[in-house]
């Protein structure tokens, strides 16, 4: 037996592996892929993340399990477990720390079961005004007479066919400039951001590229991947927020960065690591399924694509443009801006503006070259995502008094006309989604137990 990383157990999942000693029964459940409630973010303080330490051994799974394995009681367990079920085994997840090995039941009420997360863009008319655009040139190569450098050459074509001045290059495309050139007989298409930076540059004539607009929710995150040229969404992906294991809402994250020296940091590289997974699930969307077979010695995967359908083939450096928003806490968090005096009244946000900043410096991996836009923020935790519904709905240019309702785990309204209009927010998800509900939940499997069709009212 190791006893420095002993071994968990979970049921009725059946994942096992070696965790260090003193991990929580909560931690040893993420490293090994278990998901465990825990709304309130470990702050013994919710009650959902009630496990059963099992007691005895366990030929079948090789293990000798006992309730002395993990740290004693504390008194705070008190509050979500009866002195019965304490006799039974029955621990906080986020109390506990394993200190030999265990076997851990996870009742089905404690199981942060997979979520429906589906947000569907609906289709509004808006101004084809992108922020990266392409431009085509073809120009003449140098001679004795004329050996300008590839770039200055560039920018003159740029400025003689289309009028753009003073244009910056990013390195990742200056880099990528020699060989466009080259590649097509002097003949390329420039991705151009805001008319004032060249992030792409590719050889012959591109006719498309593609952007991501992203909405970080409290508890999912959304992505549209779009056609620039054309404004079509060409796809829609969605994911649960991975900083849901701090806690549901906002307050608890913040919490959590308040309490953990690098909480800010590691929620901030687990939003990432998510968005990264999200635009891989946007690009994939573009092949065709792949399936494994059986090909000689050997598996192999073989793509299977359906009859009659187009698939674009899309690679990461494809996506050259992504805007992003969510609500002030997200917006801080992603940023690793602190959220701490946004918790506090009056509330202040670290930046109201909007931000373009180098997707690389944010770890997101899309075209190199490529910027994020991220969005303003209006007032306390009235933030990015609300701007968003003020762009998509327009109510500033309306006659009538619009009320719209936001509702998300953090909720926002906007209430008013082209003559004024008032924003304010709350907390909804303890309402619709169960944080700080005993008996509450999200949106997951088990939230409707059955569906009776009542005869009567069904017929005709
Ligand atoms: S009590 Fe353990 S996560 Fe809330």
């Amino acid at each position: 037996m190791d006893k420095d990383r002993p071994m968990v157990i979970f049921q009725p999942s059946g994942r096992r592996g070696r965790v260090p000693r003193g991990t929580t029964i909560i931690e040893a459940s993420r490293l090994l892929g278990v998901d465990i409630e825990s709304l309130c973010g470990e702050k013994k303080v919710c009650g959902k993340c009630i496990v059963r330490i099992e007691e005895g051994h366990f030929a079948k799974l090789d293990v000798t399990s006992s309730r002395e394995n993990v740290t004693p009681w504390q008194k705070e367990e008190k509050r979500f477990i009866t002195k019965e079920k304490k006799g039974e085994g029955y621990r906080l997840g986020c109390a506990a720390r394993v200190q030999g090995d265990v076997l851990v039941f996870v009742p089905e009420e404690s199981r942060a079961g997979k979520q429906v997360v589906s947000k569907a863009a609906r289709d509004i008319r808006i101004k084809h005004d992108p922020a990266v655009r392409l431009y085509y040139v073809e120009l003449d190569g140098p001679t004795f007479k004329d050996p300008l450098g590839d770039f200055e050459r560039l920018c003159k074509a740029l400025k003689d066919t289309y009028g753009l001045e003073n244009l910056k290059v990013d390195l990742h495309a200056l880099r990528q400039l020699p060989s466009a050139l080259r590649k097509e007989e002097w003949k390329v298409t420039v991705s151009v951001w805001m008319d004032k930076e060249i992030i792409r540059i590719r050889p012959g004539r591109a006719e498309d590229c593609y952007g991501l607009a992203i909405d970080v929710g409290t508890t999912t995150i959304a992505g549209y991947f779009c056609n620039l040229q054309t404004m079509e969404v060409i796809d829609t992906v969605s994911m649960m927020n991975p900083q849901c294991k701090y806690g549901e809402d906002v307050m608890s994250r913040i919490t959590y960065h308040m309490s953990e020296p690098d909480g800010l940091k590691r929620m901030s590289d687990d939003l990432v690591e998510g968005l990264n997974g999200l635009i891989e699930q946007a690009v994939k969307g573009t092949h065709p399924p792949r399936k494994k077979v059986k090909g000689g010695p050997e598996e192999e995967w073989v793509e299977e694509p359906e009859e009659g359908r187009h698939y674009l083939r899309l690679s990461r450096d494809d996506v050259e443009d992504v805007t992003l928003c969510g609500n002030t806490a997200m917006h801080h968090i992603l940023l690793q801006l602190t959220p701490q005096y946004v918790g506090l009244a009056p509330f202040p946000p670290v930046v109201h503006q909007g931000l373009g900043i180098k997707a690389r410096d944010l770890g997101l991996k899309v075209s190199p070259g490529s910027y994020v836009y991220v969005l303003p923020n209006e007032a306390g935790f009235v933030g990015a995502d609300n701007v968003g519904v003020l762009i998509a709905e327009e109510p500033y240019k309306s006659d009538e008094m619009q009320l719209i309702i936001d509702i998300g785990t953090n909720g926002e309204l906007v209430l008013g006309s082209r003559d004024k209009l008032i924003s304010s927010s709350c907390a909804t998800g303890p309402a619709l989604e169960g944080a700080q509900i005993q008996f509450g939940m999200r949106a997951a499997p088990g939230a409707i137990e059955r569906i009776k069709i009542e005869p009567r009212s069904s017929s005709g």
